[in-house]
């Protein structure tokens, strides 16, 4: 008997059993009523915002919000999950556990290839996660000084991690928020360059080896939105026109456009001390109310892909969902584009996506003239929709999703107003929040005559990217019965482009 043998094949059966038990665990777990089938949430309970986003070793790891024992915000741990295309997750162990400094907040994870840190060796570069050590009983004492950076480093990969033993690295000068550090090798200086949220601005540190921080500027407390507090900034270089500029991203709450959380941006010139920006204009990444505490994967080359958490915090709490609580966005690629005479971001979601599409529908006038419902050829959500008129002047024009319980949800443009929408409010249950916000809108930038939409559309949740990307709204919404009729009310533009690609499940 080849031993040998047995035991490769008792593996490979090992591994179809254990593979096809995890199909089946994911066949339940995920599949519950509300579960986004082409975005990643948690197996169970609560999440808020990413964390820690990293490419290494040909793996995006993605850290995030956790408290593992229920489906409400409560102390923090950082949960990890890993995918080789942004789009199929898997979860792995929690990699964060609260302890005697507080719980784990928002902050970020680099791989410190130069080993500056000495938790590493050369060859073998350490991951360390830079994160804000948040102590309840400081905060219930009255202490002004309970938020405080940490670290922590893994030697595998980002499967286990260890605390540093001379925890917190940057200490709390007396700012109630102090928080959510997101750190990166800038490379000009030779140093690590960490933006952090203090309350109304954001402070930028220096570092030579990740453990002592030498503050560098402060930038903001007189530009921007200001309705709500400062939270999970990140600086990144773009290029436009192969020129480079620097991009900071600064969430707020409350004070969103269309009220509560949301993630406005400045686009400007970094020096390794201070952010000057080229304009006065407050802009949003996204309009809608759920695309909040979004921050970029670091390590991936020119290439910047955002991720941010389909969450607000005026009603995350308390979204009809059981058996876990809120999901992250689609992954979104981010460039710079010239438009109005200013430096505007766009996202749009990352090529990736394609990898689940199951078909691609191609809806021509004829088949949209005759048939009313589209969505009879569907047959299913998740659902991305592009849409591109040819027009002398973009009118009003309207996507409705809705169902047989009587529901409805549109997203479309207002002419008059020069903005597009969402409109929740007869999208589903609404009834959970008070604050609970059922129409959103945000302002067309765009000078183009001509006009596309892009929609992704999951079981709760729809992301619209409006003129490349420039426009973009994201807002969640709980129907009694899944949506199974689509109609397009367009005012006499020439639809040039329609089509329609379901997505395969992630899980
Ligand atoms: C943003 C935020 C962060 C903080 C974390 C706590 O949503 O408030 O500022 O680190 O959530 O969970």
């Amino acid at each position: 008997m080849d031993i040998k043998k047995v035991l490769i094949a008792g593996c490979i059966v090992l591994a179809a059993i254990s593979s096809k038990a995890q199909k089946a665990t994911n066949a339940k777990l995920y599949h519950e009523p509300y579960r986004p089938q082409a975005h990643f949430s948690p197996k169970t309970m609560w999440t808020n915002d990413p964390n820690g986003m990293v490419y290494y070793k040909g793996t995006y790891h993605l850290f995030f919000q956790h408290y593992p024992k229920a489906t409400v915000w409560g102390p923090m741990h950082w949960g990890h999950a890993v995918s080789k295309d942004l789009i199929h997750w898997k979860q792995m162990p929690i990699a964060l556990y609260p302890d005697k400094l507080g719980y784990i907040f928002s902050g970020s994870v680099v791989v410190d290839e130069n080993n500056t840190s000495g938790f590493g060796t050369k060859g073998k570069p350490a991951m360390v996660a830079i994160f804000t050590h948040h102590d309840p009983k400081g905060e219930k004492s009255g202490s002004s000084v309970f938020q405080n950076q940490s670290i922590a480093y893994s030697l595998d990969e980002g499967a286990t991690w260890t605390k540093y033993a001379a925890n917190p690295v940057l200490k709390n000068p007396g700012i109630k928020d102090f928080r959510d550090p997101k750190v990166f090798w800038y490379a000009a200086g030779n140093k690590w360059v960490m933006s952090l949220a203090t309350k109304d601005r954001i402070t930028f540190y220096s570092s030579p080896n990740l453990k002592d921080w030498k503050k560098e500027s402060d930038f903001g407390q007189m530009l921007g939105a200001h309705g709500g507090v400062w939270e999970c900034p990140d600086l990144f270089p773009l290029k436009l026109n192969g020129k480079e500029y620097w991009v900071l991203l600064v969430s707020i709450n409350p004070g969103g456009p269309n009220g509560g959380s949301a993630t406005q941006y400045f686009v400007g010139h970094f020096d390794g001390s201070k952010f000057i920006p080229s304009s006065n204009q407050t802009k949003w990444i996204d309009f809608g109310p759920d695309n909040y505490a979004g921050v970029t994967w670091g390590n991936t080359g020119n290439r910047k892909v955002f991720l941010g958490w389909m969450g607000n915090w005026f009603y995350a709490n308390d979204v009809p969902t059981l058996k876990w609580r809120n999901a992250m966005t689609i992954p979104r690629e981010l460039s710079l584009k010239l438009t109005a005479g200013d430096i505007w971001l766009t996202s749009t979601p990352v090529e990736e996506l394609d990898k689940i599409v199951t078909k691609t529908i191609k809806v021509d006038a004829e088949l949209l003239a005759k048939n009313n419902n589209i969505f009879s050829v569907i047959k299913q959500t998740p659902t991305q929709y592009t849409l591109k008129f040819n027009t002398k002047a973009v009118k009003d024009y309207s996507v409705m999703l809705s169902n047989d319980a009587g529901e409805a949800l549109v997203v479309g443009y207002d002419a008059k107003n020069s903005r597009y929408y969402i409109d929740r409010t007869k999208a589903g249950q609404n009834k959970f929040s008070k604050q609970f916000m059922p129409k959103a809108y945000a302002p067309r930038l765009s000078t183009s005559l001509t006009s596309d939409f892009e929609l992704v559309v999951d079981v709760s949740s729809i992301e619209l990217f409006a003129d490349g990307g420039l426009s973009n709204l994201t807002g969640v919404f709980f129907p009694k019965k899944p949506y199974n009729r689509l109609s397009i009310i367009n005012n006499g533009m020439e639809i040039e482009h329609l089509q329609i690609q379901p997505l395969k499940s992630i899980w």
